[in-house]
């Protein structure tokens, strides 16, 4: 290549990285700045939730009463663990409220998550690996869940279908884990994003639910596909 080709491909990289830059930079300032308007992220801080996430399960939880003092909970995606917090308050896990039942929270996720009095966590596990529903069952009281919860999501390719799609089929493998451990009648509430894929997981769920629901709290951005369903009165199938 002669010198004055590559000095003038080095010279296009160099250009293209400091816009590639410019632009990284330009998003992060976006970023923050909606932190430092989201009433929920300052709500988080002053109620020392360790995300705002935790004001979606407060706001569906007041609404559908889904989690009573003693309830055994699975909690799938917990990192950094805010929805374990309002799970350990709603159960009562750590034994807060020494007048009503005591219950369970196992939190599992494939990174880490500090520890939390009254959760049990399972970090690096794969919930969509049928050897973590086998170490999930060991955690739980009598091996059974009345609620499965799941705020998992992966990591985001870019493309926005193929997350859509790579999401239902990590919700589909909750279907399998409520086999194993949610007891008959037990509710499994989980997130997905709204796109062409969505419908075939309602239809899986409705098949072994008596309801299903899609749930919008207000916490969840607006500008955001990030939908919940709300799958109630599990039919467990007879063997
Ligand atoms: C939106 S965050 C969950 C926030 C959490 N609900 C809270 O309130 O702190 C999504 C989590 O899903 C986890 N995740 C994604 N795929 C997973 C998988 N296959 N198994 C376990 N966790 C997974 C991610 O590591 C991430 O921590």
């Amino acid at each position: 290549m002669s010198t004055i080709k590559s000095l003038f491909l080095h010279y296009r990289t160099l250009h293209t990285s400091a816009r590639v830059l410019k632009k990284l930079k330009a998003a992060e300032q976006q970023w923050l700045q909606r932190q430092r308007k989201d009433p929920y992220v300052k709500a988080s801080h002053n109620l020392n939730f360790r995300c705002r996430s935790a004001f979606k399960l407060l706001e569906i939880d007041d609404k559908f009463r889904l989690l009573q003092p003693g309830h055994a909970v699975v909690d799938c995606g917990a990192a950094p663990g805010a929805w374990s917090q309002v799970a350990v308050q709603r159960v009562n896990s750590a034994g807060t409220d020494p007048s009503a039942p005591r219950g369970t929270v196992v939190g599992v996720d494939l990174l880490h998550i500090s520890s939390l009095d009254g959760a049990h966590f399972l970090p690096h596990h794969d919930v969509t690996d049928p050897s973590t529903h086998s170490k999930l069952q060991q955690l739980l009281p009598y091996g059974r869940a009345h609620v499965i919860l799941s705020d998992m999501a992966p990591n985001a390719s870019g493309f926005k279908e193929l997350d859509c799609e790579k999401l239902i089929s990590m919700c589909l493998t909750l279907i399998d884990l409520a086999e194993r451990v949610l007891l008959p009648g037990g509710s499994l509430l989980c997130k997905y994003w709204d796109g062409p894929f969505s419908h075939s997981l309602q239809q899986k769920l409705s098949c072994k639910f008596g309801s299903v629901r899609t749930v919008k709290p207000n916490a969840s951005r607006k500008d955001s596909s990030e939908r919940y369903f709300l799958a109630r009165m599990y039919r467990k199938p007879i063997k």
